[in-house]
């Protein structure tokens, strides 16, 4: 049985791609690997805890001792690095959290693999070290044109920064160590499970409650969004079929700017909700802009549709309908993820915001 570790697996990206593993590949043993930050939580993944293939280890990625003891007790055949600190926002207040978890428990990882499967009496065949990354580390789009593959790296962000310097360890390793690597890019991803302090499950849990949609400056900031379990499907490509040192971008050509966005999900909730038209588009409220805000992102996905065959499957409408319904359903998932710290962060921030 081959051993797959998950790093992040609790999370909103993590528990998807876990939960496709876990059913797609029974012959696997998938160990989801997190320290359950505020943004992961075990009820994302109910559907697959009792499965004989799964095994949950809570730890952290920034404990050195604690990771190669991990790697030695079970040498593990492959992993899927997701575990990051992953909100703009809170990398502008707490950007040192970002170094220590996205750099630090990245080349703790690659420590841990490289010992293990570099080693001259290493049993393991064809390992591989897959790590997920964002599009944020290109940096800006102006109005037109696509991030490549050969985008020059342009973090501006202290999250992205934390990213970009990741994927640099992790061709770093591959090219001074020879550890069979392989990075995506990926752009916005949305739909279910996902923490409401991201655009869309932060604006769908502010319209559910009637409460002010922040939308930062104009709204005029564009970002191309992906349905998360298209993401997951990239993902299961590329860890079985990408090439062992090259980079692919992942992204759904789905751009939008924010206020369209709002507005398009304002009345897909002002129908589910029975709610007059124009209802919910009387909560925007545009407030102070975020500092060193990206304008545009917009990824250009063929090297990964024309080499590995992958598509997204999903057009934005029905997937934005389909998350809206999830967050729709599933009121008590929503509830505890925002009672306790949550409203004193969040409603904190509108008051300074607004
Ligand atoms: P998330 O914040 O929802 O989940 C992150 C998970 O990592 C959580 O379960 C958390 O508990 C865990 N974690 C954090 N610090 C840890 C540590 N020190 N040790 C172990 N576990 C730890 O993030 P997400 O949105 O699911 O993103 C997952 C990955 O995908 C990240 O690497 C992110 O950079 C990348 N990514 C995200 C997007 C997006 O739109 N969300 C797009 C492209 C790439
Ligand atoms: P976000 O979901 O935080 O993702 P990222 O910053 O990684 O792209 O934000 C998406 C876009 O929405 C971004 O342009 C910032 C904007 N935004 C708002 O306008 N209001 C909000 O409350 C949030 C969280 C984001």
């Amino acid at each position: 049985m081959k051993k797959l570790l998950i790093t992040g697996g609790a999370g909103f990206i993590g528990s998807h791609v876990v939960r496709l593993f876990v059913n797609k590949y029974p012959d696997y043993k998938i160990y989801n690997l997190d320290k359950l930050t505020y943004a992961g939580n075990l009820e994302n993944l109910r559907d697959v805890e009792e499965k004989p293939n799964y095994e949950f280890i809570k730890g952290d990625i920034t404990d050195a001792k604690f990771i190669e003891e991990l790697f030695s007790i079970h040498s593990f055949d492959g992993v899927i690095h997701l575990a990051a600190e992953s909100h703009v926002d809170r990398s502008i207040s707490n950007p040192l959290e970002f170094v220590i978890t996205n750099v630090v428990g990245t080349v703790n990882l690659l420590n841990a693999a490289r010992h293990i499967w570099l080693a001259p009496n290493s049993t393991i065949k064809n390992p591989r070290f897959y790590h997920v990354s964002t599009d944020e580390v290109y940096g800006s789009l102006g109005e037109t044109g696509f991030f490549t593959e050969d985008t020059k790296y342009d973090p501006h962000s202290p999250y992205s920064a934390s990213k970009a310097s990741s994927d640099h360890f992790v061709r770093a390793y591959f090219d001074t160590y020879k550890l069979p690597a392989v990075i995506s890019n990926c752009s916005n991803n949305y739909g279910s499970f996902h923490f409401p302090e991201k655009l869309i499950p932060l604006a769908i849990h502010n319209i559910k409650n009637k409460k002010p949609i922040p939308v930062y400056g104009k709204g005029e900031n564009v970002r191309d969004w992906l349905f998360v379990e298209d993401h997951a499907r990239a993902i299961d490509v590329i860890y079985h079929k990408g090439k062992t040192g090259e980079t692919y971008n992942i992204g759904g050509h789905n751009e939008w700017k924010n206020i369209d966005l709002i507005r398009l999900l304002c009345k897909i909730m002002d129908e589910k909700l029975g709610r007059k038209e124009g209802e919910s588009a009387g909560l925007i409220s545009f407030v102070l802009d975020r500092a060193g805000h990206d304008l545009r992102y917009a990824i250009d996905s063929s090297k990964l549709q024309k080499e590995l065959g992958w598509t997204p499957s999903l057009q934005f409408e029905e997937g934005l309908e389909r998350t809206v319904d999830w967050y729709l359903a599933n009121e008590t998932w929503l509830n505890n993820v925002t009672s306790g710290d949550y409203k004193k962060y969040y409603e904190g921030q509108y008051v300074k915001r607004g």
